[in-house]
């Protein structure tokens, strides 16, 4: 059985919150030490992993949910996201520009990688952001333009869509954007939601699933309109009652939005102001884990912030997650 070190925290919780109330409150740890940089969550539920990455170190790692162990392994170049294949122990891996299939357990054996595809050849100084695997095992991974301390390189991003049959040539979905960003797809799969961070919007398209095609975007909700949160909505992900969770880069929060009235339903704060993505995970797919960064952070402000970096995990949200999709593009490697 699953022990786990968060369920003696969980327990405290419990105790202080009857305390206070008759239902339980959310509860936030931190999971791992701070890294520089981490993003891309998923969990994999036939290994009990969360697979994240360290972008600028380009680490991928992985936390076992049982023991709080981690792993990691290096590549070489800037790593924003991972994809666990539906073939056992095949990783997808962005990697700068290319797309790359990798072979790891997530815990000890690191086989073959293959470069199976380079994009946006115009734009040499932008990078893979984040992306996911569809129902059917399709890819959507974006681009966005080359980041430093004045900002980012503007419309040179784009959203790409890659099948078992394209991946050499995959299809731009979405262009020009600045920041590829979010990407959920609602629970009946007739819904995609994208996120371009500097808009500061969560905008939603039509979906069809055959197809894998998108029409008819929308704005669903604006950080731009609300009072009581600042940032830009960066990672997202969806609930089983079709609510969207949302990090906030330069927020220090998780929000909670409601996509088809566009209400702001609940807002948890993180003890770092650059959240950058989440995930629903663990054996009963209830806990939000979100992924933070200190890489843009000045030395005072690290020391503000000492958990700035780390994995944390948001217990108690009355709600969970959909397992996620495994991607489907190449069989051998
Ligand atoms: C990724 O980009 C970095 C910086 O330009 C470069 O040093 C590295 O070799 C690249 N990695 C790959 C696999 O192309
Ligand atoms: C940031 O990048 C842009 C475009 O790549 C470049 O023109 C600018 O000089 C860079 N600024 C700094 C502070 O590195
Ligand atoms: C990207 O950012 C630039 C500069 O902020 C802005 O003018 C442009 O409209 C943005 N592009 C998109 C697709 O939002």
């Amino acid at each position: 059985m699953c022990e786990n070190i968060m369920l003696v925290f969980t327990l405290f919780m419990l105790n202080f919150t009857l305390l206070w109330a008759h239902t339980r409150s959310p509860g936030v740890f931190q999971l791992t030490p701070p890294i520089d940089h981490a993003e891309g969550p998923v969990w994999d539920g036939r290994k009990g992993l969360l697979f994240y990455v360290d972008i600028h170190s380009g680490h991928v790692l992985s936390y076992e949910y049982c023991n709080g162990k981690t792993h990691s392994i290096s590549l070489y170049g800037e790593v924003s996201v991972v994809i666990p294949a539906k073939t056992e122990n095949l990783l997808y891996l962005s990697l700068n520009r290319s797309l790359v299939a990798l072979q790891w357990d997530g815990r000890t054996t690191v086989g073959k990688q293959k470069i199976l595809v380079t994009v946006s050849p115009q734009y040499p100084s932008s990078r893979f952001n984040d992306g996911k695997a569809d129902k059917r095992g399709r890819i959507w991974l974006g681009t966005m333009g080359h980041e430093n301390s004045s900002g980012v390189v503007p419309d040179e991003g784009i959203l790409y869509k890659f099948t078992k049959t394209n991946y050499q040539n995959p299809l731009p979905v979405i262009a020009p954007v600045n920041i590829s960003n979010g990407l959920a797809w609602n629970k009946k799969n007739d819904k995609f939601f994208y996120i371009d961070t500097p808009t500061r919007k969560v905008v939603s398209y039509d979906y069809d699933d055959l197809k894998g095609e998108i029409t008819n975007k929308k704005v669903v909700f604006d950080v731009n309109n609300q009072m009581h949160i600042t940032g830009g909505p960066d990672g997202m992900t969806i609930d089983e009652d079709d609510n969207l969770w949302v990090a906030l880069y330069n927020g220090g929060a998780v929000i909670k939005i409601d996509p088809r009235t566009g209400k702001l339903l609940q807002v948890i704060g993180i003890p770092a102001q650059a959240v950058t993505s989440v995930a629903w995970g663990g054996p009963k797919l209830d806990i939000l884990f979100v992924t933070t960064s200190r890489f843009a952070l000045n030395a005072e402000q690290r020391k503000q912030q000492p958990a700035a970096g780390a994995i944390f995990a948001i217990t108690d949200l009355g709600t969970r997650g959909l397992p996620s999709f495994e991607a489907d593009i190449v069989d051998i490697i």
